[in-house]
């Protein structure tokens, strides 16, 4: 059995963000969401690794390698175009031949893995078997219809949902998919849909199955999903203390500091992650934080938000909440007249102020 991990696409809902670098790679609790889904491959048994890579290949390269890390055996399939996730499969097509595989999006977190679905799929050996769970609003979702465990049906963002079943992100298959990917043609937003290859199959008298599951699980791929995914994952952090926190400092709770990172004058309130490097002055960092290496937050408080590497935060009054701050971003307060507010941001940029 081999694992294919999605990671090209467009990324436009996390724009400006995706301009310059690859949504999987942005880190959640301090790693990147890509490496949780080569994790979870890995966990379930599955050593072989393709992944789709588009525009932003080569830093993925960069970041995973050939997998050595893992002890998992990575080949990049690149596409040619992000022409949707059933596109992604004809590409793999070459790389996957007779094998069955399990598709993972790369930028989904499965918290509790997917070794029970992985074992399912190998004892029982459907054409198909897809991972789902019980949301509170399908309306949002991929939403499959069952008669037993089987699939009977999937609607895309219904707006009567006959179920609360949506698709998770995580599918298995054997060779009978390249069938299906091959009959289909693009829907009306111009992408291959998985959706629209799995329900081939159901058609075509294919045996598709369901697994649920009740664990946590996000799709990252839009902000307040990967500030909630960074929220249950640093949930699980325990303390540690590498860093250098001063006689005034105050840390409390789950607290994960990294090497040569200092903390003045400031207090930490756990769960909060902080890498290597950084320094917190006179500044107050609140839960459901990560910040990653060789950040400077001074004078300035911040909660629940990731900051990405080299960024700095100067002499900011009000709390900055609910945020994502890129890479080499300076968010800076000048003590100089006149008093005005003073942008640079890239195309697609959010700005809120209350
Ligand atoms: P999506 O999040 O559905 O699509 P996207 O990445 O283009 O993002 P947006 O909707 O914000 O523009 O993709 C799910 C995962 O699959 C993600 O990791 C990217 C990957 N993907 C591919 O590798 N190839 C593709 O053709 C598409 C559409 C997605």
């Amino acid at each position: 059995m081999k694992g294919l991990i999605l990671s090209g696409g467009k990324g436009t809902r996390l724009r400006p963000i995706t301009y310059t670098s690859a949504k999987q790679l942005v880190p959640v609790a301090n790693k990147p969401i890509l490496y949780y889904a080569i994790e979870c491959i890995r966990n379930a048994g599955i050593h072989e690794i393709g992944i789709i890579v588009g525009d932003t290949q080569e830093e993925i390269r960069s970041a995973v390698g050939d997998g050595s890390m893992w002890g998992v055996n990575v080949t990049y399939i690149p596409q040619s175009a992000p022409l949707g996730l059933a596109h992604a499969v004809m590409t793999a097509e070459e790389y996957l031949g007779d094998d069955s595989f399990v598709m993972y999006l790369g930028d989904n977190i499965v918290k509790d893995g997917i070794t029970p679905l992985v074992k399912d799929f190998s004892k029982h050996t459907p054409n198909a078997q897809i991972l789902l769970a019980h949301v509170r609003n399908p309306q949002e979702f991929g939403v499959a219809e069952l008669d037993g465990d089987r699939i009977v049906h999937l609607v895309e963002k219904p707006s009567e949902p006959k179920t609360d079943l949506a698709l998770v992100g995580v599918y298995m298959f054997d060779k009978r998919i390249f069938e299906a990917v091959h009959a289909i043609t693009p829907s009306a937003r111009g992408e291959y849909e998985i959706t629209d290859a799995i329900q081939y199959l159901i058609d075509h008298g294919y045996e598709v199955k369901s697994h649920v599951i009740d664990g946590w699980w996000k799709d990252t791929g839009k902000l307040d999903d990967m500030l909630e995914a960074n929220r249950i994952i640093l949930d699980t952090l325990s303390y540690r203390m590498d860093g250098i926190a001063d006689a005034s400092s105050i840390l409390n709770g789950k607290v994960d500091i990294g090497k040569g990172s200092r903390i003045l004058r400031s207090e930490v309130r756990g769960p909060v992650i902080i890498g290597e490097n950084c320094v917190i002055e006179d500044a107050y960092i609140g839960p459901f934080t990560s910040i990653h290496d060789d950040v400077r937050i001074l004078h300035s408080e911040i909660e629940h938000s990731i900051v990405l590497s080299h960024s700095s935060i100067i002499n900011i009054e009000q709390r900055i909440s609910d945020s994502l701050i890129g890479r080499n971003v300076e968010v800076r307060k000048e003590e100089r007249r006149p008093h005005v507010y003073r942008f640079m941001l890239g195309d697609n940029s959010q700005v809120s102020i209350s």
